[in-house]
């Protein structure tokens, strides 16, 4: 594997996933994530079918690499109603348009981390969300062990709002997630009792949360 950080000075860009991107796409797919894909997962992201989605390549790489993907973002949109969260948003029955930007996955190649691609890619989402007039919120969840992904969500603003318990089945085995949230184009939490109680549970947990706007 090329090292970026010896071998030559990465030049980062950004793009739509293509179909040319398949194979690479699963296999970095099942080489950072213990979870499977289904093959229809892939053949939606690289056909663009209810999936948007963004490339990080280098073009500093050599051996006609330069175009090959390093790291992936993976969304879809969701109606705020049907969504898991509608309750946590400020839901307003007159707009019953009103959409979510879900991350379905995230990842950078080992090799690549640390050099801000997927806080990068994660902005990208963050504005195609803010270009949809019905758009709330991003949203995604998170294994509860996984601290660079936890420290990057909260670094970018993002509210943990949730842990849910057993979400993952990893290996017969289960494991917690926390459902990690942005808020856009005035979107936000209407501070619910059940979000409340919510906050007190993560922060038993020792996972500090910023303070919920307050009640109008
Ligand atoms: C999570 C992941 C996408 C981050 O990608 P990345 O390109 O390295 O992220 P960035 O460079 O934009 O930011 C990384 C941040 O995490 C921090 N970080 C790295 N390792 C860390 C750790 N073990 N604990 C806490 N923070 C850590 C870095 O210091 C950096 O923060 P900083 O900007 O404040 O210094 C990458 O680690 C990855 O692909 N992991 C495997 C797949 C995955 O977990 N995806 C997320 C699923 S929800």
């Amino acid at each position: 594997m090329v090292n970026p950080k010896s071998s030559h000075r990465p030049t980062i860009c950004y793009r739509p996933i293509r179909p040319s991107d398949l194979e690479i796409l699963e296999r970095l797919h099942a080489d950072v994530f213990p979870i499977r894909y289904e093959s229809e997962f892939f053949q939606n992201v690289v056909n663009a079918r209810d999936i948007v989605s963004w490339a990080a390549v280098d073009r500093g790489r050599p051996n006609g690499q330069s175009d090959e993907l390093i790291g992936f973002v993976t969304a879809r949109i969701v109606l705020a109603k049907e969504s898991e969260i509608g309750d946590l948003l400020r839901y307003d029955p007159s707009k019953p348009d009103q959409t979510l930007v879900y991350i379905l996955t995230l990842g950078v190649v080992e090799a690549y981390r640390n050099l801000g691609i997927a806080t990068a890619l994660i902005r990208e989402v963050i504005k195609y969300s803010l270009s949809i007039p019905t758009c709330r919120a991003v949203y995604l969840h998170v294994i509860s062990y996984n601290n660079p992904a936890i420290h990057l969500y909260k670094k970018m603003a993002f509210k943990c709002i949730r842990r849910l318990q057993g979400f993952y089945l990893i290996n017969g085995q289960h494991y917690d997630s926390y459902l990690f949230v942005y808020y856009v184009n005035g979107g936000c939490s209407p501070c619910s009792p059940l979000v409340c109680h919510s906050c007190g549970e993560l922060r038993e947990s020792g996972l500090k949360m910023d303070p919920l706007p307050k009640e109008e």
